[in-house]
C-alpha cells in the first residue's frame, strides 16, 4: 500500500507473490487494475464455479483481479461501491495458498478499511525517495500506527547502478531501498519472468519479513 499513485506498489506486490513459494495475488485496486497488465491477462475471464472465483494461474501465484470479471473495461464506482467491490472480490475468491498479497490503491482511508474487516495484514508501505512521496506516505504510517499497526516502508527507485556506481538520484533516505531498474519496463506484460534486481531485492524483504 502507498498514499501514492506510481510509486511501484502493483509491481513490488506482484514481485513479492512471484518471490513466496505459492501465493494468492489480489488486485484490490479496482480502477487502475494494473497486475493483469503486469502479467499479460488482459481480456481474460475468471471461470466461477462452486467454490467461488477461479484465480489465474501464472507459475506459483494465483491472481484475482476485477479485471478478470469486466474483460479488462474500466468500471465507474461511486462512492462506497468501491470498499463493497474490495470486499466482495476477497470474499468470492477461492483462495487455497498459506500466502494472500494484496495490492492496494493510493490511500489512506477506506482501502485500510477493508482489509481490517477482512484479514490480520501486516501492512507494506511503498515510497519513492522523493520528499513529497514521503510526508504523504508519513500520514498513512501515522494512521496504521493509530490503529495499531506497525508498517515496513519500502523505498523503491531508491538507487541505481550506473558504471559500477550506486547512484542515489534522490539522495539518501530511511527504509529499505529497492533499486531502480531500466530493464523492467521490458517486463511489463511478462513480469512472472522478470528475474533482475528488484525481484532479488525484494527477495531479500520478503525473507527479513517472515
Ligand atoms: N524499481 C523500479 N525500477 C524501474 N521501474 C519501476 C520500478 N518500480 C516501478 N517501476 C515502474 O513505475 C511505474 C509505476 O509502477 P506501479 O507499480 O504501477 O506503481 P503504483 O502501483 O504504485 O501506481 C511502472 O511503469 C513500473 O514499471
Ligand atoms: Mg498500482
Amino acid at each position: 500500500m502507498s498514499a501514492k499513485g506510481g510509486v511501484g506498489k502493483s509491481v513490488i506486490s506482484s514481485l513479492m507473490a512471484l518471490s513466496l513459494p505459492r501465493a494468492t495475488l489480489i488486485d484490490l485496486d479496482v480502477h487502475a487494475m494494473a497486475i493483469p497488465k503486469l502479467f499479460g491477462l488482459e481480456g481474460r475471464l475468471h471461470e466461477v464455479t462452486s467454490k467461488g472465483i477461479e484465480p489465474f494461474r501464472v507459475k506459483n501465484v494465483a491472481i484475482v483481479s476485477l479485471s478478470g470479471i469486466v474483460r479488462d473495461r474500466f468500471v465507474v464506482l461511486p462512492g462506497g461501491n468501491v470498499a463493497s467491490t474490495m470486499e466482495s472480490i476477497i470474499a468470492f475468491s477461492d483462495i487455497d495458498t498459506d500466502y494472500v498479497v494484496f495490492d492496494l490503491p493510493p490511500g489512506l482511508g477506506d482501502e485500510v478499511l477493508v482489509l481490517e474487516r477482512v484479514t490480520d495484514f501486516v501492512p507494506v508501505v511503498v515510497t519513492t525517495p522523493s520528499r513529497v512521496s514521503r510526508k504523504v506516505v508519513d500520514y498513512l504510517l501515522k494512521y496504521l500506527e493509530e490503529r495499531g499497526k506497525k508498517a515496513k516502508v519500502l523505498v523503491n527507485m531508491a538507487y541505481m547502478e550506473c558504471d559500477g556506481k550506486t547512484v542515489k538520484p534522490f539522495g539518501d533516505y530511511e527504509g529499505f531501498g529497492l533499486p531502480l531498474d531500466p530493464d523492467l519496463e521490458n517486463y511489463v506484460g511478462r513480469i512472472q519472468d522478470y528475474e533482475g534486481p528488484v525481484r532479488a531485492k525484494v527477495g531479500e524483504f520478503l525473507s527479513a519479513l517472515f
